[in-house]
């Protein structure tokens, strides 16, 4: 399953890029004015630091502009994905945007039908928004279930299913039970998952043990440790 962050602050991507962890970066236009600079720029950034697919939201409700905003985005560099909403306009630029060699992610998908048009669409990925359907007593994750198996059932298609809108942990482990390609995790939720407060107990009652030793790796091994500093 591949790892995407849904943030377009940089100090925060620099950072999670830096565990090695991450597969891409996905961002929107509440995103971008969160972080309070020139979209163009910072998404040239992202690019930079992320090798990986960068998701950039196309603002145009129309077809023609659409395209053209999807064109200018894509020239920013070659791991630009360009986001376009699932609407009838969204779904045409998809088409042409996807004909001419660029990768599409299509956003705002809030039913199976539509994730079965994006894919004949030619999108690259498929975002489904799971927390957003919750927020309103719908069970997002059977949402994802219902596309992941909607889509083996035709192995032409190769629109892959990317999980937006998580809120939690939890919301992770389900898609990647259903066997979701990937999920877009805001930082704070990637940052949950390396913690366990079993982890937290466990080290340190190794660490108050190891202690109590007096030794130290570096310094261990007396005649061996001797000569491998020797060579
Ligand atoms: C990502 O592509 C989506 O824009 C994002 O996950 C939406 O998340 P939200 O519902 O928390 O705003």
């Amino acid at each position: 399953m591949k790892f995407f962050i849904d943030t377009a602050d940089l100090d925060e991507i620099r950072d999670l890029a830096a565990t090695g962890l991450l597969d891409g970066v996905t961002t929107n236009p509440s995103l971008i004015a969160k972080s309070g600079r020139d979209m163009l720029e910072v998404i040239r950034e992202i690019c930079d630091v992320v090798p990986g697919d960068v998701s950039a939201e196309v603002t145009a409700m129309d077809y023609h502009n659409m395209v053209r905003e999807g064109q200018r985005l894509a020239n920013i560099a070659d791991n630009v994905v360009v986001k376009v909403p699932l609407t009838m306009d969204g779904l045409k630029a998809c088409r042409t945007l996807s004909n001419e060699g660029t990768k599409v992610n299509v956003t705002l998908c809030f039913s199976a039908a539509q994730a079965l048009l994006a894919a004949k669409a030619g999108a690259t990925y498929i975002s489904p928004f799971v927390g957003r359907l919750d927020d309103i007593g719908t069970p997002g994750m059977q949402l994802i279930e219902d596309i992941v198996d909607i889509y083996l059932n035709y192995p032409d298609l190769e629109t892959e299913v990317l999980v937006a809108s998580i809120r939690s942990p939890m919301h992770l482990v389900d898609a990647a039970k259903v066997g979701a390609h990937v999920a877009t995790l805001p930082p704070s939720v990637l940052r949950q998952l390396f913690s366990h407060p079993l982890t937290d107990k466990g080290l340190a009652d190794f660490m108050a043990d190891w202690e109590k030793t007096g030794q130290s790796i570096m310094d261990a091994g007396g005649q061996d440790a001797a000569s491998e500093s020797t060579g």
